[in-house]
C-alpha cells in the first residue's frame, strides 16, 4: 500500500471507540434487511445470510448492521397471527424463536473473525398501534389505531427482551429503529403524535417513549454493548419536524447520557425524500442534518451518517469536514462488498459501484414472487444472495475453454468477466463502438449518469483481464467458423418494439423513445409520449425532452405511471415530472395517430378520445429480441454449445443480465 493511498483514506481507516467497542474503521454496513437467509431456515441466521453480510466483513466493512429485528407487536388472544402481519403487525418476534440466539451467535462468531463489530436494530413498526390514530404517511394510508399505556408497556418491554437476546448472543450493538414508519418516529412527529398524556407534547414529551426504551435496555445489557438510536434527520410531511426540532430531541435523548452513538439518516420510506436515495440525489445531499447533530453532541456520542455514499472518497470527505464519526456505505457494499479492501490498497479502478437504481430496495419491498424463490438482488453485483453458489462455482475451469461472447451489453461484459476469472479465453465482440448496450442508454437520462459506473468497472476489467475485445465488428456465422471458439454465448439485446396495432405509428413523426435519447430522433415541441411501460423508461425519456424545453404529456394505459417503480424512487420520480410541467394522462392506450392528432382508448370503458396539437408521437413500449443469430447458430454449427443470454432471450432488467451474463461463466 503506498503512503498517498493510506494518506487519501487517512480518517476513513483509522479506529473509532463508540461507547464500549472499538470499531476498525469508519465504514458501517447499516441495516439493510434483505432477507438473505435461505429459504429453508425458518427465519432463522443460516449460512446464506452468514455468507452474504459477513464478505462485507470480509471485504472490509467495520460495522455490520445486517438486518432489522422486528419485535413483537401485543396481541388480543385468539387473534391469528396472519391478521395481523397483513396490518404490519408481529405476534411473536424472531428473536423469541428457538434456536434464534445460537443462529446469532453464530453470526457474531464470523464476523467477529473478520474483525468486524456487529450490531443490531430493533424494530417496531407503526402500521397497526401508533402514539396517535393519524395517517402515518402523506403518500400511503396507513391509519394506525391509538396506543394505549398497556400498549406502550409492552412495547418497551420489548426492547429490553431483545437487546438482552443480542447481549446473549454476543452482539456489540444495538440500536432503536426511531425513523422510517417506526412508533418511535411517530411519536418524535408532532404531526403523528397528539397525545395530551406524558407521552405527547413538547419535546421533552415526544422523546420519552424512546427515553425509556433506552432506559430498559441499559437496564440489562448495561455498558456492555454500544447502545443507539437510528434516527431520520427531518420530515418531508406538513407538520412534521423540521431539522432543529430534531436536533433540539436528539440533544434531550443524548443528555440522558444513555446513548454511544446516533445513526442519522434523512428520509421516509414513501418517496421524496426517500432514506434509500436513487440516483437521481447527489451523494450525502442530506450532509447538514450530520453537521448539525455532530456540531450539538458530545463527542462521546459518534455520529454515524447514511445516504448515498458510494465513493470512498466522498466518506473520507464527510469525516474530515467532521459531519460524522462513521459512515454508512450500506448499497456500496452490496455493489461491490470488496470496496473498503480495494480502496484502502489504492486498487479503485477495480471497485464496482453502487449505480443507485434501488432494485435491491425495490425487490425487498415489492418482490412479486414468493420469498422461497427470490434472493437478495443487486443490478450489478450478481453474486448477491447467492454467495454460498459462488464460492462453490468460482473456480478455474477444468478445461480452459475460448468464448466467444457476442454482444458488450450487461449480459455480455458478466459473461465474459466471469469466464475469464476462470480462466477461459474469451472475445467479447460488439457490433457498436462502444460496450454498453441498453445501459449506456438508460445513462443518457437526466439523473441516471451514475449508471455509466458500470460500464467504467467494466471497460476497467476488460483492460485488467486484457479481454479481446472486438469493437465495430459484426459477428457472422462465417466470421466464427473463422475464429474457432469451442463455446459460443450470443447477448445481442434487444430493439424497441413497434406498436404494429397502432395506425398511423409508421408516419414521420411517430418515433421511438430510445432512439430519442440516443439522439437519433428529434422531437418537435409539443410532444406525445405513448407508453406501455411500467418501470423507468418512461418518466426518464419524458424528463430528457422536457430538459430540452419540450413540452410533455404522457399517455398511459394504467391507472398511474411507474408501477413498477420501488417506492424510493417513485417520490422523486414524480417530483421532477413535475417540476418538468410533465402532464400525465392516465388510463389511456394509443390507437391511432392522424397529423397532429391521436386517438386514444380508455382501458377502463374502452371508450375512444382525441387529443390534438402533438409535433411528435413518442412510442415507449417494450422490446423486441435480436435473436436471429442464435437461431442460425444452434444445432447448426460445430460449436460445443451455444448460450442465448439477457434480453435477447426475455425482456430483462439490468439485474437479470447481470446475473444470467455471469451464471453462464460460471457454467462453461
Ligand atoms: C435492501 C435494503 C433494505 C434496507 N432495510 C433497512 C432496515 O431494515 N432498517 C433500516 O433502518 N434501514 C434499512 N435500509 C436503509 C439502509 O440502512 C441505508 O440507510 C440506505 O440504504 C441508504 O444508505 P446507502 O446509500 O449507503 O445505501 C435498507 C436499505 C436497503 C438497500
Ligand atoms: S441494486 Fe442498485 S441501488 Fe441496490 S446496491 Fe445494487 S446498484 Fe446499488
Amino acid at each position: 500500500m503506498s503512503d498517498s493511498v493510506t494518506n487519501q483514506f487517512e480518517k476513513l481507516f483509522s479506529p473509532v471507540q463508540v461507547g464500549p467497542i472499538t470499531v476498525r474503521n469508519r465504514i458501517c454496513e447499516t441495516t439493510n434487511s434483505m432477507g438473505a437467509s435461505g429459504p429453508n431456515s425458518g427465519g432463522l441466521i443460516d449460512e446464506h445470510f452468514i455468507a452474504h453480510h459477513v464478505a462485507k466483513a470480509k471485504g472490509g466493512t467495520a460495522w455490520i448492521g445486517s438486518e432489522t429485528w422486528s419485535l413483537p407487536q401485543p396481541f388480543p388472544d385468539c387473534a391469528a397471527p396472519d391478521m395481523g402481519v397483513a396490518a404490519g403487525a408481529m405476534p411473536f418476534a424472531i428473536y423469541q424463536m428457538p434456536g434464534f440466539v445460537e443462529s446469532v451467535a453464530r453470526f457474531c462468531d464470523a464476523v467477529h473473525a473478520e474483525g468486524s463489530v456487529a450490531v443490531f436494530q430493533l424494530t417496531v413498526l407503526n402500521h397497526m398501534l401508533s402514539p396517535s390514530s393519524i395517517p402515518t404517511t402523506e403518500l400511503y394510508d396507513l391509519v394506525p389505531h391509538t396506543m394505549r399505556e398497556e400498549h406502550i408497556e409492552f412495547t418497551l418491554d420489548a426492547y429490553a427482551a431483545a437487546a438482552a437476546a443480542a447481549l446473549e448472543a454476543g452482539a456489540d450493538g444495538v440500536e432503536i429503529h426511531c425513523a422510517h414508519d417506526t412508533v418511535p418516529e411517530t411519536f418524535m412527529s408532532p404531526a403523528t403524535n397528539k397525545r395530551t398524556d406524558r407521552w405527547g407534547g413538547d419535546a421533552t414529551g415526544r422523546t420519552l417513549f424512546i427515553r425509556e426504551g433506552l432506559e430498559r435496555i441499559r437496564k440489562v445489557v448495561g455498558n456492555k454493548m454500544a447502545v443507539g438510536i437510528r434516527a431520520n434527520g427531518h420530515q418531508a410531511r406538513q407538520g412534521g419536524y423540521d431539522l432543529l426540532q430534531f436536533r433540539e430531541m436528539i440533544y434531550i435523548i443524548a443528555e440522558t447520557g444513555l446513548i454511544d452513538f446516533v445513526d442519522l439518516d434523512v428520509g421516509h420510506c414513501w418517496g421524496r425524500h426517500a432514506y434509500v436515495p436513487p440516483s437521481y440525489h447527489a451523494p450525502a445531499e442530506k450532509r447538514e442534518a450530520g453537521q448539525a447533530l455532530r456540531t450539538d453532541l458530545d463527542e462521546k456520542v459518534k455520529i454515524l451518517f447514511t445516504g448515498r455514499v458510494n465513493e470512498p472518497g466522498i466518506a473520507e470527505e464527510l469525516l474530515q469536514a467532521g459531519i460524522c464519526d462513521l459512515v454508512g456505505m450500506t448499497r456500496a457494499g452490496i455493489a461491490d462488498p470488496d470496496f473498503p479492501n480495494k480502496a484502502r490498497e489504492g486498487r479503485l479502478l477495480e471497485m464496482r459501484r453502487c449505480i443507485g437504481c434501488n432494485r435491491c430496495i425495490g425487490e425487498v419491498v415489492h418482490g412479486k414472487l414468493p420469498a422461497q424463490m427470490t434472493r437478495p438482488t443487486c443490478s450489478v453485483n450478481p453474486m448477491v444472495g447467492r454467495e454460498v453458489e459462488w464460492e462453490e462455482k468460482l473456480k478455474p475451469a477444468e478445461t480452459k475453454k475460448h468464448v466467444a461472447v457476442i454482444g458488450a451489453g450487461p449480459a455480455g461484459l458478466e459473461t465474459a468477466r466471469v469466464a475469464t476469472l476462470r480462466g477461459h479465453q474469451v472475445t467479447l465482440i460488439e457490433q457498436g463502438s462502444k460496450i454498453g448496450g441498453q445501459l449506456r442508454l438508460a445513462a443518457k437520462a437526466p439523473g441516471r449518469d451514475s449508471f455509466e459506473d458500470f460500464l467504467y468497472f467494466s471497460e476497467n476489467e476488460i483492460e485488467r483481464m486484457d479481454i479481446d475485445l472486438r469493437l465495430d465488428t459484426e459477428a457472422t456465422p462465417q466470421g466464427l467458423l473463422e475464429l474457432k471458439p469451442d463455446v459460443v454465448v450470443v447477448a445481442t439485446g434487444s430493439t424497441p418494439r413497434p406498436l404494429f396495432e397502432v395506425e398511423g405509428a409508421e408516419t414521420g413523426h411517430v418515433v421511438q423513445g430510445w432512439d430519442v435519447l440516443a439522439g437519433k430522433e428529434k422531437v418537435g415541441n409539443r410532444v406525445a409520449l405513448c407508453s406501455e411501460e411500467d418501470y423507468f423508461e418512461t418518466p426518464n425519456i419524458a424528463e430528457a425532452m422536457a430538459a430540452k424545453g419540450k413540452q410533455v404529456t404522457i399517455f398511459h394505459k394504467w391507472s398511474h405511471i411507474g408501477s413498477e417503480i420501488d417506492r424510493y424512487s417513485y417520490g422523486t420520480v414524480m417530483q421532477r415530472l413535475e417540476e418538468a410541467h410533465v402532464e400525465i394522462v392516465a388510463g389511456y392506450r394509443l390507437k391511432k395517430v392522424e397529423g397532429d392528432t391521436i386517438t386514444c382508448i380508455s382501458g377502463f370503458s374502452g371508450a375512444e378520445k382525441q387529443f390534438n396539437g402533438f409535433d411528435t408521437v413518442v412510442l415507449v413500449g417494450g422490446s423486441v429480441p435480436q435473436d436471429a443469430l442464435y437461431y442460425k447458430l444452434k444445432d447448426n454449427y460445430p460449436f460445443e454449445k451455444v448460450y442465448i443470454s439477457g434480453s435477447a432471450w426475455l425482456p430483462r432488467k439490468l439485474a437479470e443480465a447481470t446475473q444470467m451474463g455471469a451464471s453462464i461463466g460460471l457454467e462453461i
